[in-house]
């Protein structure tokens, strides 16, 4: 994140001697992306944090493509995703290029038997249902539904769920993803404009150090590959940490829509931007105001992105037989729009509840094997009249 934090004891000055009650040390490690020009973090561990004891088997998650060069609009059952103990097994990307996965999963337990760090990706996990806290080597986060969970590369935590019934709609990312840029000014401050401020930014606060030696399993994965790390110590015992990089939640509850006279353009929803995608956010808001607006989208041809939208919660006002967690893929190439009826039905108009993410990617998408099993049918026929 573009401001400053930090949680724990750390020393005086960087790069100098810090140590415990007993007289030895802390252990340094400086966590920074992209090389050393990015966001970085100083963090100080009660051990090594390089002391690796084993390296067990690796094992391929890569997704499995059904549909390579896709250029027709699907829509897809989430809901169908089938509910699972695991956490990581029950991630299943649907639609993925080289730049972003987009996965849905539906976990039923926490995880306690090992620790998870994607190695390529940033992660961005949208709590559809469930609550809970994702404990980080950095610090926890309490999380509920709404809440987005921006997880940078690298960071190694656990998801803990208080109950058996979520479902999330993750992106993972192979660039870093921020806060649009439009919105910041040059020292990286959230502007006025912006429909939120860093004070809906919840940061970590609960900073956990396990002073721990013994098996700890990571899991980490790379290049489409689960590699199985055993570390000589636990992975969050670090005392303290300051700096710029780590893991934050933005509420969608949060997130104040920008309205007009007539229909604004998706940019306003903006979220989140990388340089492959951008993520909005389609919130409860009032409808256009001009006496004879049309509230419901235009004809619209993202000719070179595909669009890709997670329907969350209330009435979607543009779509016809829409229902929670359903996603509908809308590829470059061709125009989409409204449903027939839905442009009429929206006329005098006053307010929406609509709720739902738009994830814009600028190379197509490919659908995988588990994408089609959750297909409807002949969503891309569904714009003709009957
Ligand atoms: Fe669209």
């Amino acid at each position: 994140m573009p401001f400053y934090h930090k949680l724990g004891k750390i020393p005086h000055k960087r790069h100098t001697t810090f140590k415990k009650s007993d007289g030895t040390f802390y252990y340094e490690q400086l966590f920074g992306t992209v090389g050393f020009d990015g966001m970085s973090s100083l963090l100080y561990h009660c051990h090594r944090p390089t002391m690796v004891k084993e390296v067990l088997d690796s094992y391929d998650v890569s997704p499995e493509i059904a549909v390579e060069k896709n250029m027709k609009s699907y829509a897809l059952n989430g809901f169908n995703v089938k509910p699972t103990e695991d956490y990581l097994e029950s991630r299943v990307p649907v639609l993925v290029n080289n730049d972003c996965h987009v996965v849905l999963a539906s976990p039923t337990k926490s995880q306690t038997e090992y620790f998870y760090k994607n190695a390529d990706c940033d992660e961005m996990i949208f709590i559809h249902e469930g609550s809970g806290k994702l404990r980080t080597l950095l610090g926890n986060i309490e999380f509920s539904y709404g809440d987005y969970l921006m997880i940078p590369r690298g960071m190694i935590y656990q998801m803990e769920f208080n109950d058996e019934n979520n479902r999330l709609f993750i992106v993972e990312s192979f660039s870093p993803m921020y806060t649009p840029k439009r919105y910041r000014n040059h020292f990286g401050q959230l502007l006025e404009h912006s429909p939120y401020c860093e004070r809906d930014l919840r940061r970590p606060e609960e900073l956990e150090t396990h002073d721990e030696e013994g098996d700890f399993l990571v899991k980490v994965k790379k290049e489409g590959m689960i590699h199985q790390y055993i570390y000589a110590s636990h992975p969050f015992d670090v005392v303290g940490w300051d700096g710029y990089n780590f893991p934050y939640a933005f509420s969608i509850h949060d997130f104040e829509p920008i309205t007009g006279r007539v229909h604004q353009p998706p940019p306003v929803h903006q979220t989140f931007e990388t340089n492959a995608f951008v993520v909005c956010s389609f919130c409860p808001r009032l409808y256009d105001y001009h006496p004879e607006s049309i509230p419901a989208p235009y004809n619209h041809s993202n000719i070179d992105s595909d669009e890709v939208l997670y329907y969350v919660d209330g009435d979607f006002m543009s779509r016809n037989h829409i229902e929670k967690g359903m996603i509908t893929i809308h590829p470059g190439g061709i125009p989409h729009g409204p449903h027939p009826g839905a442009m009429e039905r929206s006329i005098g108009q006053k307010e929406t509840h609509e709720l739902a993410v738009m994830v814009d990617t600028f190379k197509p998408l490919k659908l995988t094997k588990q994408a089609l099993a959750l297909d409807e049918g002949d969503y891309h026929k569904s714009w003709i009249e009957h």
